[in-house]
This record gives C-alpha cells, sequence and structure tokens, in this order.
C-alpha cells in the first residue's frame, strides 16, 4: 500500500528518498512527502498528487532542502481524503517529532479524544497524526525516542508500519512494524529503511526483515530491534536477489506490458530445477518435509485474494481432477472471520504475489493457530506470509511493479501445476502419465512466447471496443477462473465494466444484459466441454450480442459463430488457463491504452494490500 523510505548518513538523503519514493509509487500513491532534520529542526514538503508533484515542489526550494537524516512517504489514503494536509509525514504537537505510517490506528477516535480534552489540536482528518502526537505525550514522560514509540504503540491496536524521526535525537531513526512490511538497509556508514526492497536496492542489497511487534532504532552506523516490551531481538542480514533492471521497463511503454511479455521466462523460472520431465516428476524443496501432510491431507484449502484467488480455483480444478485430492477454495477475508473449522489434517494454501496481503496473512494466523499446516505460494521472497508458512513454494516471477497483476498470476498457475503433478505422483499416478503431464508443462513456456509473437488481433479489438460501457466474460470449468481474471483485468485499469460468469449460468440472469452492444468475451478451448460452451455461444448469438471467442489454433468451426476469434495453441486441459489468459491480458492493456488511462497504477487501486 504506502510506501516508507528513510535514510541515515552521511549523504544529502533527499534524492535518495525522492528516487526511493519513485520506485515506490507502484504500491499506492494519493499523494507524498518528505520530512528532513537539520540544524535542530523537522522540514516537512508534502503534496497530493504524484511524486513527481513532490520533486518539483522541493525543485523551487532553491537547493535548500538538504539533511543527511530524513523519510519519505508515498500515501494510499484510508483515513481523511487526499490532499496536501493529510499526506504524511505528521508532526507531533510541538513539531519536535514527526512520523510516517502504513496501517491503520483502529483505536484513534478514542485517543484523539482523550488527546484533545489534554489542548491537543490537529490539523489532518489522520489516524497517523494522532499516533504522532501520541508519541509526543509518551516522550515527555520517558526522554527517548524509541521508549516514546514503545509506550505509544503498546496503547494503540491496529497496524503499522512506522518510522519516526526527531529534532530531540537527530543522530536516529526509530521505525517500527506490525501487519505491515518494513525492511532496514544496511549500507557502508549508512543505513535505510523501507516498506519494500526496490527503494533501496540501488544502494544496498544487504537487509534485515522487521518481524511483527518488534522496533528497530537505526544510526549511521548500525541498528539494534527490540520487541514493544523492550526485550532485544537477533537479527540476521539478508542479501536481496533481484537486479535493477527487474524493476525498470526496459524499453517498454509500461510496467505491465513487459511483465506481460516476460511470461515465458517467468513461467520457465517457476518449474527450473524443479519439473523432472524425464522422471515425469517434480522436487519442490520447501514442501519435502511436508509431504506426508499433504498426501494424506483430508482436503487442502486454498484462500487468497483478488488475482491470486482467481489462480487458486484452477488450483482446485486440477488438485482434485489429478491429484485426486478434496479442495476448497475461499477468499482470505472470508475465511478469517467465519470461524472455520480447520485442524490437524487440514492444509492451507496461502497464494500471495506480494506476500503481505492483509486478509491472507490474517487467514495463515487463524489457520495456523488451529493446528492446520500452512503452505505459501508468494512471489515476494522474505515476506511475511512466506516467513510464517509451514513450508511452500516460491513463484520466481521477480519483481511485479504493474499493479494489475499478469507474470505472478501465470506462475502462481504453473506452481500449482507443479504441486499437482506431485502429489499425483506420491499418490499413485504412473512415472508414463506423470511424463506426459511434464512434458506438456514444458512446452508452456515456447507456447506462451507464441501468442505474444504477434499481438495485432489483440489491438484490432481493443480499437473496436474502447468505447464499450460493458462486458461479459464466460467460461467452463478451469476456465471460469480465466473469466474471472479477464473480467477483472478490464476494470482494474480501463475502468470499464466488466463481469465473469461460468458459461452456463449466463442463463440464469446476465443474458438480460445481452443486446447487439455487448461483447461476450468466451474462453472456448477444444476440451471435453468444448460443444457445451458451443451452445452458450449460439445463445448470445441468438440475441445479438458480439462474441469475442479465445479458441483453440486449430478449431476451424468457431469461425463460423464468433465475430473475433484470438488464437491461442492447444494444452492439456487443466494447463489452458496458462495460455488462455494471455490474449486476456493484453486485451485489457490495449483497451486500457486506446482509453487513455494510467496503465501500471489505475485509479484507487494498491500494489500490496496491506489494510484489512
Ligand atoms: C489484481 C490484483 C489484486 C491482487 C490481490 C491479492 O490485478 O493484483 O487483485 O491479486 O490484491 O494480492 P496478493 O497476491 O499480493 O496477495
Amino acid at each position: 500500500m504506502c510506501g516508507i523510505v528513510g535514510y541515515i548518513g552521511p549523504r544529502n538523503c533527499v534524492p535518495i528518498i525522492l528516487e526511493g519514493l519513485k520506485r515506490l509509487e507502484y504500491r499506492g500513491y494519493d499523494s507524498a512527502g518528505i520530512a528532513i532534520v537539520n540544524n535542530g529542526r523537522i522540514t516537512i514538503e508534502k503534496r497530493a498528487g504524484k511524486v513527481i508533484d513532490l520533486v518539483n515542489k522541493i525543485g523551487s526550494n532553491n537547493g535548500k532542502f538538504a539533511a543527511t537524516l530524513g523519510m519519505g512517504h508515498t500515501r494510499w489514503a484510508t483515513h481523511g481524503e487526499p490532499n496536501d494536509v493529510n499526506a504524511h509525514p505528521h508532526f507531533d504537537l510541538d513539531k519536535e517529532i514527526s512520523i510516517i505510517h502504513n496501517g491503520i490506528i483502529e483505536n484513534y477516535q478514542a485517543i484523539k479524544t482523550k488527546l484533545l480534552r489534554e489542548g491537543h489540536t490537529f490539523v489532518s482528518a489522520t489516524d497517523t497524526e494522532v499516533l504522532a502526537h501520541l508519541i509526543g505525550e509518551m516522550y515527555k514522560k520517558t526522554g527517548s525516542l524509541s521508549a516514546a514509540v514503545r509506550y505509544a504503540l503498546a496503547e494503540i491496536e491496529g497496524t503499522y508500519g512506522l518510522v519516526v524521526l526527531s529534532t530531540h535525537e537527530p543522530d536516529k531513526i526509530v521505525a517500527a512494524r506490525k501487519g505491515s512490511p518494513l525492511i532496514l538497509g544496511i549500507g557502508d556508514g549508512e543505513n535505510f529503511v523501507a516498506s519494500d526492497a526496490s527503494a533501496i536496492i540501488e544502494h544496498t542489497r544487504q537487509v534485515v526483515y522487521l518481524e511483527d511487534g518488534e522496533v528497530a532504532e537505526i544510526t549511521t552506523s548500525g541498528f539494534r530491534t527490540m520487541t514493544i516490551d523492550d526485550v532485544a531481538t537477533q537479527k540476521v542480514i539478508q542479501e536481496v536477489t533481484f537486479e535493477l533492471s527487474q524493476i525498470e521497463r526496459g524499453g517498454y511503454d509500461h510496467f505491465m506490458l513487459k511483465e506481460i511479455h516476460e511470461q515465458p521466462e517467468t513461467i520457465r523460472n517457476a518449474m527450473r530445477g524443479r519439473l523432472m520431465v524425464e522422471e515425469g516428476d517434480v522436487k519442490l524443496g520447501g514442501l519435502s518435509h511436508v509431504m506426508d501432510k499433504l498426501v494424506n491431507a483430508r482436503r487442502i484449502i486454498i484462500t487468497a485474494c483478488g488475482t491470486s484467488w482467481h489462480a487458486g480455483l484452477v488450483g482446485e480444478y486440477m488438485l482434485e481432477q489429478i491429484a485426486k485430492i478434496p479442495t476448497e477454495v475461499e477468499y482470505a477475508s472470508e475465511f478469517r472471520y467465519r470461524n472455520p473449522i480447520v485442524g490437524e489434517g487440514d492444509v492451507l494454501f496461502l497464494i500471495s504475489q506480494s506476500g503481505e496481503t492483509a486478509d491472507t496473512l490474517a487467514a495463515l494466523r487463524e489457520a495456523k493457530g488451529k493446528g492446520a499446516t500452512v503452505l505459501g505460494i508468494v512471489n515476494v521472497v522474505g515476506s511475511s506470509i512466506a516467513r510464517e508458512s509451514d513450508g511452500g513454494v516460491y513463484v520466481h516471477a521477480g519483481p511485479e511493479i504493474g499493479v494489475a497483476s499478469t507474470k505472478a498470476f501465470t506462475s502462481q498457475l504453473t506452481v500449482l501445476a507443479l504441486i499437482t503433478l506431485m502429489l499425483a505422483r506420491a499418490k499413485g499416478m504412473s512415472k508414463a502419465d506423470g511424463q506426459v503431464l511434464a512434458r506438456e508443462l514444458d512446452t508452456l513456456p515456447s507456447k506462451v512466447a507464441r501468442i505474444l509473437e504477434d499481438t495485432t488481433s489483440v489491438r484490432a479489438l481493443a480499437r473496436e471496443f474502447k468505447n464499450t460501457k460493458n462486458f461479459l466474460y464466460l467460461g467452463r470449468g478451469s476456465n471460469f477462473p480465466v473469466a474471472l481474471e479477464g473480467a477483472l483485468k478490464l476494470k482494474e485499469i480501463s475502468y470499464i465494466h466488466a463481469e465473469g460468469y461460468p458459461a452456463a449460468e449466463m442463463k440464469h440472469g446476465p443474458i438480460a444484459l445481452i443486446d447487439e452492444n455487448m461483447p461476450v468475451v468466451v474462453v472456448v478451448p477444444r476440451d471435453g466441454i468444448y460443444d457445451k460452451v458451443v451452445s452458450n455461444i449460439q445463445e448470445v448469438r441468438a440475441r445479438r450480442g458480439r462474441i469475442v471467442a479465445v479458441a483453440n489454433e486449430d478449431d476451424n468451426d468457431i469461425d463460423s459463430m464468433a465475430e473475433f476469434v484470438i488464437r491461442v495453441p492447444r494444452t492439456y486441459g487443466f494447463f489452458g488457463p496458462i495460455l488462455n489468459i494471455i490474449p486476456l491480458q493484453l486485451l485489457s492493456y490495449y483497451i486500457a491504452v486506446e482509453r487513455g488511462t494510467n496503465v501500471d497504477q489505475p485509479r484507487n487501486l494498491a500494489k500490496s494490500v496491506t489494510v484489512e
């Protein structure tokens, strides 16, 4: 969600922080701000809008805005509309302490009422300013910045990734986390704090992941960490492995387009060293210690949100049909609050690109607390879900910067296919059958590359439908989630209303929407239910709806039924979604480009949803 970056060291922090904020902008971005400590005072510049608006504002400050200690923030509004005043950083009452904050302080109203009674006044509508004032009060009592932060955090309910600066102690940064990611970047005679490694990777690859409930004191020469109760904690310095080029656009107009085109490579990466084609089997190191639990699982439950939930729906088909394990899929946000009956014998897969989604993390904790085995299918290495799981599999898609998830989705599907094949073999599938599936999986990267080679027909479609108000997406079986995902992609970046439906459900309601203006995108591969989907297509045609079919290359019958056909190679049924989603990603991308929307940073959305 919001982005955080802080610096302490010998250099001018302002360009370092602004550059870091630009790299974090993809996470959430309705306003941005920076605070520096210099000559015994804190100076704050902040602005609604993009980081570039902040850069321009500071640029007009005649180069006087410089310091060796500072912090910056990109905000995704929760409390209070996105304007200059509500943007972070915020001051305490005496303007001696300043904070930036990701997350939500749930009991801020009660604390605010108490502070108002004590004579405080507030300028913003944010929960963060209330926390700043509370820390200010605690400083008066303790005379120590880190103690003030700890005492204040002991009084609040909610989540935070927090960075605090003060004129009282201008030689340090205090940071704390609960439910919102925060890492320390360890440099040479300088140190950093950030919500995401991409903000600081230019300067250091050595990072320390803070755990929930930890507070850190960071100075130029080092850091120390402790719990809120002031018990020292031990940390391990880890190395970030991704390259700077992976978080840059590399000649593409948008990150989303780059990430769509990376998919042959990212799908290959998800399988590398894991898929054993000749053995017809799969090896997943992160699951080897829980194989018994997996093979004997009473059932598998997959929980996730958004696109990752769609991947889970495809996983359900794979795991039940191929590995023969009863599988359920549930939104993490629903799972966590319905007091689910889970326990030993249940295995939960948590799917998450970011590994930080608040609802998914809460579902993990709920199930783990009840004795279930919890396993992550995660992209971001070292993220909370990865660290709190009993085991799991990284999808290795590399940093995904475009807010609309693309390559992470196909990598999640690939990993689900690998897990399925591994479990099927462990439960008795023959080597020969395993080889058939493994060989097919091995062909997927080149098949995706083939789809991406020529995008002219998708671009023509985008021009045709750029002014359309509504879209319907239909699919059956494991392609129903593809319809959901195709519709979600279109909604997110083009702001066109789109709905995904199981094709046969259309006649139970949505068919009322169909007229000669309604494009209906139908995913119709030549599989066992092809004829059924064709019947659904005929129902649309009978009402003069406009059919866009995603069909196999060798399907010669489809042209007579569809106004537009997008071709994809054939594959084994349950792997189809990995190919079929590609043209739908491209369609939403090109429609958004035609409409001139902000593809990589669509309105109201954030890349990593760390609030409920
Ligand atoms: C859609 C999208 C979101 C995420 C959802 C879960 O393009 O990106 O729907 O899939 O917020 O995020 P993760 O996978 O990070 O848990």
